[in-house]
């Protein structure tokens, strides 16, 4: 009834995520808050987003970020907004972000966790009015509490992961997470300010008919991936590539569908960043029900050797990952 049309009933992110950690007996609360404050700056950074062109946040700030990347001004705020948030929140003790060439120091040396960020992800669809997004990943320091956190607690697998997720700035904006327990999405209700369970238990189905890759680079790529888009468009399937890859994975999540960015001559090892991009979607993916590779290996279990470092991917559904695993393996 119209009750029901009106107003988002049900659980809000906060309500969810206390009682998500009433599982944990012996959970502070800690990585609770964390995923508050990670919340609290998206919301922040949504509404900035949302009125980008009437206040002059669109555009190019002018310098490069240690990608190489025309830094826009919506990277360099939303940057601002999730370290400065996480500061705040006090549960953090160090930040990897796309847009910070080292590693951030938050001087929280008591927070247990380190997060790192792709503070907005798609940023050439920004000016365009094309969906945007956040990726986060949390980890458990590995040094003690109290001291001075290491470049071990920042290089560490993707199975490591105690929380991985996403924000879709898209025709809604969506929350989507996980702390290994299954993967539950969230719609940001902008007159209340509150995020709502909207899409619980969210599993990819094993198969789909949907690829997504930048074609324009089809002549750049191995042969092997060649021939699996060639099958991919033999076999009827739908090519839908946004370049966002937060909105090219949340479609494909839901749909079923496979995401690739391989390795082109322009860039052998992908341009999808492993610790920031790669490893939280993947761990997304994988709870899902889902397979995330690098042509070789699961990328979760790929060793970090650097900050910033790159990775081909190959992400989705299952059945749709294998099959473009065995083109792969029947190259090499
Ligand atoms: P970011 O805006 O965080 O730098 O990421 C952009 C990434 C990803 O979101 C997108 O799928 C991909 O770059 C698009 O790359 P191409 O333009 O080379 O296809
Ligand atoms: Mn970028
Ligand atoms: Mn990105
Ligand atoms: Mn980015």
């Amino acid at each position: 009834d119209l009750e029901q049309l009106i107003l988002p009933t049900g659980t809000t992110l906060d309500r969810f995520i206390m009682r998500h950690q009433a599982h944990f007996p012996f959970a502070t609360g800690e990585l609770s808050q964390l995923l508050r404050d990670i919340a609290l700056a998206s919301k922040i950074v949504n509404r900035e987003i949302n009125r980008a062109g009437l206040a002059n946040l669109s555009g190019a700030m002018g310098g490069q970020n240690v990608q190489g990347e025309d830094q826009q001004k919506l990277d360099a705020i939303a940057n601002v907004r999730f370290i400065r948030a996480l500061i705040n929140g006090g549960e953090v003790c160090a930040i990897v972000s796309e847009e910070e060439e080292k590693v951030i120091d938050t001087g929280n040396w008591h927070g247990k966790y380190i997060v790192a960020i792709d503070p907005l992800d798609g940023s050439s669809n920004i000016d365009v009015n094309v969906a945007v997004g956040t990726i986060f990943s949390v980890y458990r320091r590995k040094t003690l509490i109290g001291t001075k956190p290491e470049m071990q607690d920042i290089m560490q697998k993707g199975t490591d992961q105690v929380a991985a997720g996403y924000i879709l700035y898209g025709s809604s904006t969506m929350l989507v997470y996980t702390t290994g327990h299954g993967v539950n999405g969230f719609t940001y209700e902008p007159s209340l300010g509150e995020y709502y369970l909207s899409h619980p238990n969210i599993l990819t189905p094993t198969m789909g008919k949907i690829y997504s890759c930048n074609e324009g680079s089809y002549n750049e790529f191995s042969p092997a991936v060649r021939k699996y888009v060639d099958y991919c468009r033999e076999s009827g399937y739908s090519g839908r590539y946004i370049g966002s890859f937060v909105a090219d994975f949340h479609r494909n999540l839901f749909k079923g569908g496979i995401y690739i960015y391989p390795s082109t001559s322009k860039a052998p090892n992908g341009k999808l960043r492993l610790l920031y991009e790669c490893n939280p979607l993947a761990m997304l993916v994988e709870q899902a029900g889902g397979d995330a590779t690098n042509g070789r290996q699961r990328i979760l279990t790929i060793e970090p050797t650097d900050l910033h470092q790159r990775t081909p991917l190959f992400i989705g559904s299952e059945q749709m990952v294998s099959k473009a695993i065995r083109y792969i393996e029947s190259e090499t």
